[in-house]
């Protein structure tokens, strides 16, 4: 395939050539996609000054992305499968639909937003399920150039409402029902809820999945089989600037609300492909299945955008790993010959709870490749997944990167760069980490330990924060000066491999879930009786972390403390979503705050890692006592 690489003496020169001279690197990268109209310059930036951070690649070309997926692949693809659907309930149909199929779908729905007035720079909501309409209306909106912001289908009403708000969408797709595995949701029903609170919506556009009953309010409410009726599947793409926008996706991070994630066409487009094709090291035939949820970054760049750029056939599971039993991961990659398996550590820790039979079970011998994402991975996890599922012939790609990254940024080439349990070893042509000291300074050499940053723009990077540039300064790039700060801590070993140790930030990472423990405090501080909340996270076996909530409430009578931590729970399932849901709560007489009254979390962070042995100094709190009382009803064992 085009571009890519496949040998390790290979990598180390094209990564050589992506410092030396990244236009002419990334430029012979993209000259290999479809343009109305070339690039004036590869990339123009600044990560300091006025209105920084100012980042553009490919200006003044113009294209659309899905032009790259279709018109450019269809000569050669037309008939091979794009996408095969495997439903939740195995004894449902598969669907695999091919290249020319996809184009004619995500042409007629395209026609379709327009009809209802759907147009350039337009947002629109997507909350939907995992099934194939989500990648279609993607792919609609990309084709018009509307914006899509794709909202996770386990939010609730109200963060649904506030990202509808954020972005100010006009219209929201969704349907009638999800099924996660035994059970199913209303999904209309939550977004009735959530548009009370939207005045920006004019439509939603409605998908029949489980044909159950449903509320529906004309005119607001369209089915999406009507809206398609008698639709032409004739269109021209809309003719887009690399650096118009493609998607917004919202993600947490140590303060306020989530932020809208802005990416845009051209950099995000040759980004994902070349990582996708690198990374996985896809090759014609292969059967690649990411199975993460389109609702986070991980489904855009490798479910959805990644591989259909490469021309790949792509899986997209609209189950769980566990239904209807703890084998339905192996059984899909059996039945659909996958070669490429790439997951999270939290479902794989999750499926060794479960027992080493419901893998040997299988043949598993079509998988060439496993990666894993989202978090770090323990190497007991590693090893497990590395000798039971890949019968130690499968190298392991862990891939490290972020919603703002767009793609991947460190992580082995597989079987090219040889790898190391828990590390994401070594950076992609083109990008160029650095580890940084507390105090700013950039940390030479190897054996180093730090803060992770990036000094130099790659084409997938973040542009903005929607609706709020300051804001994007100042998470990412005040820090540093010069540099865009990940937040999270790293290590470069003696070889120069990378290890991610996790977020420095109040940013914790709950089943490869991003949630910031603002945001929880927030949601418990909703709940009546509760005065105030501070939120950590802790070592938690299956999930990474888990969510420790210390709690003061008002007084409680005997009934009221027995309901007290379901109540909380579900207020915040009721404010985030139940995946935010916190797994420890503690009620106690005070929190530790200093004189100015600022919460000591370290104090609580270390509690809740069950050790009390090095507190450091705690006489600067304003009530030193209600340490000695936190510890005593820790719901962790504590070591003193
Ligand atoms: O802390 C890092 C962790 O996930 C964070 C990004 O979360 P999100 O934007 O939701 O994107 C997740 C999927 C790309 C990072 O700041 N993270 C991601 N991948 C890894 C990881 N931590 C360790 N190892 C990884 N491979």
């Amino acid at each position: 395939m085009k571009n890519q690489i496949s040998s390790l003496q290979e990598y180390l020169k094209k990564y050589q050539e992506s410092v030396d001279d990244p236009k002419k690197f990334w430029g012979e990268i993209a000259d290999t996609f479809n343009w109305h109209k070339k690039w004036d310059d590869v990339v123009d930036w600044y990560f300091e000054g006025e209105d920084a951070p100012n980042v553009k690649w490919f200006l003044n070309a113009k294209l659309n992305i899905t032009e790259n997926i279709f018109e450019r692949n269809l000569p050669l693809r037309k008939d091979q499968i794009a996408i095969i659907w495997e439903p939740n309930d195995p004894k449902n149909e598969v669907i695999k639909i091919t290249y020319g199929e996809l184009f004619e779908k995500v042409k007629q729905f395209a026609n379709a937003l327009k009809n209802i007035g759907v147009k350039k720079g337009d947002r629109v909501a997507i909350y939907l399920p995992m099934v194939l309409e989500l990648p279609i209306a993607m792919l609609a909106c990309a084709r018009i150039g509307a914006i899509h912001s794709v909202v996770f289908a386990g939010f609730s009403a109200n963060s649904l409402a506030d990202r509808i708000n954020d972005a100010k969408s006009n219209v929201v797709i969704t349907a009638d029902f999800a099924n996660r595995g035994p059970k199913s949701l209303n999904l209309k029903s939550i977004v009735d809820e959530a548009l009370q609170n939207c005045t920006s919506v004019k439509n939603t556009i409605v998908l029949k999945h489980n044909g159950e009953k449903i509320n529906f309010e004309s005119p607001r409410d369209i089915w999406w089989h009507d809206l398609i009726k008698n639709i032409s599947s004739e269109n021209i793409a809309e003719v887009m600037d690399s650096e118009d926008t493609l998607f917004i996706l919202y993600t947490s991070g140590s303060t306020g609300k989530p932020k809208g994630v802005l990416h845009t066409t051209a950099g995000y487009m040759i980004y994902t492909e070349y990582t996708f094709k690198n990374v996985f090291q896809y090759h014609e035939g292969d059967i690649f299945w990411c199975t993460a949820d389109i609702g986070w970054v991980t489904g855009h760049s490798y479910i959805v955008y990644g591989p259909l750029l490469s021309g790949a056939t792509t899986v997209m599971f609209e189950g769980i790993p566990t239904y209807p039993d703890a084998g339905r991961f192996w059984e899909v990659v059996d039945k659909h010959k996958v070669t490429q398996f790439y997951t999270a550590p939290t479902a794989i820790r999750s499926l060794i709870a479960q027992g080493d039979e419901f893998v040997t079970k299988h043949k598993l011998d079509s998988l060439k490749i496993l990666g894993t994402v989202g978090e770090p991975i323990n190497e007991e996890a590693w090893r497990w997944y590395h000798n039971l599922v890949g019968k130690s012939r499968c190298p392991i790609v862990d891939t490290w990167w972020q919603t703002e990254t767009g793609g991947i940024l460190i992580s082995p080439l597989a079987g090219i760069t040889p790898t190391k349990p828990s590390f994401a070893t070594l950076p992609l042509p083109g990008i160029q980490p650095v580890i940084v000291s507390p105090e700013g300074k950039i940390l030479e050499g190897n054996s180093v330990q730090g803060n992770l940053c990036i000094k130099y723009p790659w084409p997938g990077m973040l542009r903005t924060t929607y609706g709020d540039h300051p804001r994007c300064y100042k998470t990412y790039f005040s820090t540093y000066k010069n540099l865009y700060m990940t937040g999270d801590g790293a290590k470069r070993d003696e070889e120069g491999y990378y290890r991610i140790l996790g977020r420095v930030d109040d940013v914790i990472n709950v089943s490869g879930h991003r949630i910031g423990t603002a945001e929880v405090e927030d949601a418990i501080n909703q709940h009546k009786k509760v005065h105030e909340s501070a939120v950590v996270g802790y070592p938690h076996e299956i999930k990474g972390q888990g969510i420790y909530a210390y709690v003061t409430c008002a007084k409680l009578s005997d009934a009221e403390k027995l309901t007290i931590e379901k109540e909380i729970r579900d207020t915040v399932g009721k404010i985030i979503g139940s995946f935010a849901k916190p797994d420890l709560i503690q009620l106690v007489n005070g929190l530790p705050k200093t004189r100015s009254g600022k919460i000591m979390r370290r104090i609580l962070r270390k509690i809740g890692e069950g050790d009390a042995t090095n507190l450091g100094d705690i006489s600067t709190l304003l009530d030193p006592s209600v340490v000695e009382e936190i510890i005593n009803g820790a719901k962790v064992e504590v070591k003193r």
